[in-house]
């Protein structure tokens, strides 16, 4: 049987992430472990509860009794945090915003990165993040870094908000994007960082389905090179 690998994929915001690291999961019979929206459910509860967020001893405790699932239900993937299922909720302009707050706290960063490494050790996984490559996962048998330019990326956010019926600005959107990847990139913990062996995927000019063909390719040339 084949060795059921580890598979890192990083990137900024819009970059196409989520989707692919969804679609390759699926391709691959792997759990997608989506790291954002782990950050992005503490950062719900701490609204949910009233934490005030530079409260690292209240925002470690809330971590410590937290329970995070992903559940895959048909091409849907839900999160249930606690049992509870907040797929819609976490997804929020406002929970983004707390969540870029939250994912800057140490306490969260370390509870994150035990529960994370918990969930993939045993391989069999796709991790999407910022830091996968670099800090969770640094040994990760097949790293990809996906990168589009920030116009690219918020465009397509713009579309994506449209097609929900959102009605925003294209340049705001864009500008958005760039503000989001200058904190990512910032922040003294765990910055959105390419792996140096990481291998790079520029989407701005190509179609999911292509980048997703590659990734697919490489992960399974990478698990005979292992066999
Ligand atoms: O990928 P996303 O938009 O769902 O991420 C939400 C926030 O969490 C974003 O501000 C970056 C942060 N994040 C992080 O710091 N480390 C990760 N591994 C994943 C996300």
């Amino acid at each position: 049987m084949n060795k059921k690998m580890i598979v890192a994929i990083d990137g900024p915001s819009g970059a196409g992430k989520s989707t692919l690291s969804k679609a390759l999961a699926q391709k691959l019979d792997y759990l997608n472990i989506d790291t954002g929206a782990m950050y992005r459910s503490v950062a719900l509860l701490a609204q949910q509860q009233d934490i005030d967020l530079h409260d690292g001893d209240k925002l470690k405790k809330l971590c410590i009794d937290l329970s995070i699932e992903f559940v895959r239900e048909g091409v849907s993937e839900r999160v249930l945090v606690n049992g509870v299922d907040v797929s819609a909720e976490i997804r929020t302009p406002e929970v983004s915003l707390l969540t870029a707050q939250v994912a800057t706290c140490p306490a969260v960063r370390d509870a994150m990165l035990q529960l994370q490494r918990e969930m993939g050790e045993s391989g069999g996984v796709v991790l999407e993040g910022r830091d996968i490559g670099t800090v969770v996962f640094p040994r990760a048998d097949v790293k990809f870094f996906l990168s589009a330019t920030a116009e690219e990326r918020g465009r397509r956010r713009y579309e994506e908000l449209l097609a929900r019926g959102v009605t925003v600005d294209l340049q705001q959107t864009i500008q958005e994007v760039e503000t989001r990847d200058a904190a990512d990139t910032a922040r003294s913990l765990a910055p959105l960082m390419q792996a140096d062996d990481a291998l790079v995927i520029d989407s701005t000019h190509l179609s999911i389905e292509d980048v997703l063909k590659e990734m697919f390719t490489i992960v399974k040339n990478r698990e005979a090179e292992l066999a």
